[in-house]
């Protein structure tokens, strides 16, 4: 049967009952609950979801005494976007999430649109102690009233802080930190500890361009450079900025990287992740690069920042997987929209290139259900079909040397999720035209997706897929070339087909298709 995912008993880990909630079910760590939730169609079983209604951008995503605290936006009455609150979840293990209470509501400055969260240790802020730092949210006000009146100065930046490890938050008296001179699109903060200048530094989007801003205490601000006017896409609005050191291969020279998200404009329509690879002295941002770069290629990636203050100064990334083109469409009943696996960025040296890798964290691989791995050879012009009935959960995984191959994702209905990589075009595709549910949105209906591969290695290269019944998330050369799509098939995909369109053999070495199992039910 399609969708037959069981009613199961589920024993819920979170800390306690909250009054104040009416969105997210609480449940005192004793207790189990019977619960249908997780087991509707399309659920995602392994990314993040709220257990109802309308989620997007994540936000304020900090690492803070062993657990990373994952801010969202979210709309708790309903299953389209309305007046913005921060939902909020957490996590010891990027893996397993427990719903919490509400952080933030909206009040009389506004909604309370994206932002960060950093845990302030040194107590710069003066809102807690040297003994119990504070954690400090920054985020957008939307005054809906002032945007519906005309103005042009509705956005401004508010902060709020928590005392008990995010679970309640009092936000400032001096709200807003940042006025607005009326800019229209002025929103986002995204903010650092920049050691050079032992100083915060954050960056938010006016419109076409990022602005800095350096504050000694998180409550006063001051504007010190800007970027981008000229650089990079202007297709739409610029959005959810994030600015952060990363060294190249790992242990090599420190370059600056700045995410820009971009809505419309990304290059298969939509809402998409721009990303620049350059400096920062303190004030502002440069770059030499001339080309526009993607983080992801798919329509499905977007508003991604990282956490703040990840253990061993890793970047792990979190994007909506979802597009504004369609996102208030898909057709999802309880609830609307999922967050992409968490992904650790790394910049490479590409020959004179320097590029961001994303790619799953490791923790993940602990719910990859182990197989077999085994070596298959495919003879020039010919398929492979492997049945496996969990393929809407699933991951494939395998490393080849091949360049010209079609990989088909397909259930009893003949719906398909169809791969194609062309090495003499340089080029990948996924059409999910034929996969099912499409016709809820032109955009979404019209999905040939293409993704460029000018400097795949000449020797081996792993090409691994995601698949969680209504996304798929590709990474090609350990998260180089990426791909995250959505999909709404009307039955489960249960086969896999690999043909090799290349005129010579083509070997899949540690291939794999692996169940991977949910983390919403015990
Ligand atoms: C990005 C975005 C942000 C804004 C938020 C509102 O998806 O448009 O720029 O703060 O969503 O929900």
């Amino acid at each position: 049967m399609v969708w037959n995912k069981s009613l199961l008993v589920v024993s819920v880990l979170l800390a306690s009952i909250s009054c104040k909630q009416k969105d997210q079910k609480a449940v005192p760590l004793d207790q189990e609950y019977e619960s249908e939730y997780y087991t509707e169609a399309y659920r995602p079983q392994f990314h993040f979801t709220p257990e109802a209604n309308w989620m997007n951008d994540p936000n304020g995503m900090v690492y803070h005494k062993g657990v990373y605290h994952l801010f969202y936006q979210y709309y708790p009455e309903d299953i389209i976007w309305g007046p913005m609150h921060w939902g909020h979840a957490i996590s010891t293990d990027l893996v397993s999430w427990n719903h919490k209470p509400i952080a933030l509501y909206p009040d009389d400055l506004g909604y309370i649109f994206s932002g960060s969260a950093v845990l302030d240790g040194d107590n710069t802020s003066g809102f807690g102690t040297m003994e119990n730092p504070p954690l400090v949210a920054i985020y957008t006000y939307h005054d809906i009233e002032g945007e519906k009146a005309g103005q042009n100065d509705f956005q401004t930046q508010g902060i709020a802080y928590s005392l008990d490890n995010g679970d309640s938050w009092t936000k400032y008296d001096g709200n807003p930190v940042i006025g607005n001179d009326g800019v229209r699109d002025f929103r986002d903060p995204k903010v650092i500890w920049h050691r050079p200048s032992k100083s915060w530094i954050l960056t938010l989007v006016a419109g076409d361009h990022a602005e800095f801003y350096r504050s000694t205490n998180l409550k006063n601000w001051a504007k010190v450079g800007s970027f981008g006017k000229e650089k990079g896409a202007h297709g739409g609005v610029w959005e959810c900025p994030d600015l952060f050191p990363l060294n190249v291969n790992e242990d090599g020279e420190e370059k600056w990287v700045l995410l820009i998200s971009i809505n419309p404009g990304a290059p298969n329509g939509g809402s998409g992740t721009q990303y620049f690879v350059g400096d920062f002295d303190g004030n502002t941002f440069t770059t030499d690069q001339s080309d526009t770069k993607w983080i992801d290629w798919g329509t499905d990636n977007y508003a991604g920042v990282t956490f703040s203050n990840a253990p061993d100064d890793e970047r792990i990334f979190i994007g909506w997987m979802s597009n504004w083109a369609y996102a208030r469409d898909t057709p999802t009943e309880r609830w609307r929209s999922a967050m992409t696996v968490p992904r650790k960025l790394t910049l490479r040296k590409m020959g004179a290139d320097i590029e961001l890798f994303n790619y799953p964290v490791d923790n993940l691989n602990a719910i990859v259900v182990e197989g077999d791995k085994s070596q298959i050879q495919i003879a020039a012009g010919t398929k492979e079909n492997i049945d496996f009935e969990d393929l809407s959960q699933a991951e494939i995984k395998f490393v080849t040397t091949t360049k010209d191959f079609t990989l088909d994702i397909r259930n009893d209905l003949d719906e398909a999720l169809t791969l194609t990589m062309n090495g003499s075009k340089q080029l990948f595709q996924l059409d999910r035209a034929g996969s099912g549910k499409t016709d809820f949105s032109a955009t979404f209906a019209n999905s040939v997706h293409q993704m460029p591969i000018p400097i795949l290695p000449d020797g081996e290269y792993e090409v691994r897929i995601l698949i969680d019944w209504s996304s798929i998330e590709i990474f090609i050369n350990g998260g180089q070339y990426v791909m995250t799509d959505l999909v709404f098939p009307n039955a489960d995909f249960n086969q896999l087909m690999i043909e090799n369109t290349s005129n010579d053999p083509m070997e899949l070495k540690d291939f794999r298709v692996a169940r991977i199992n949910g983390t919403w039910h015990k």
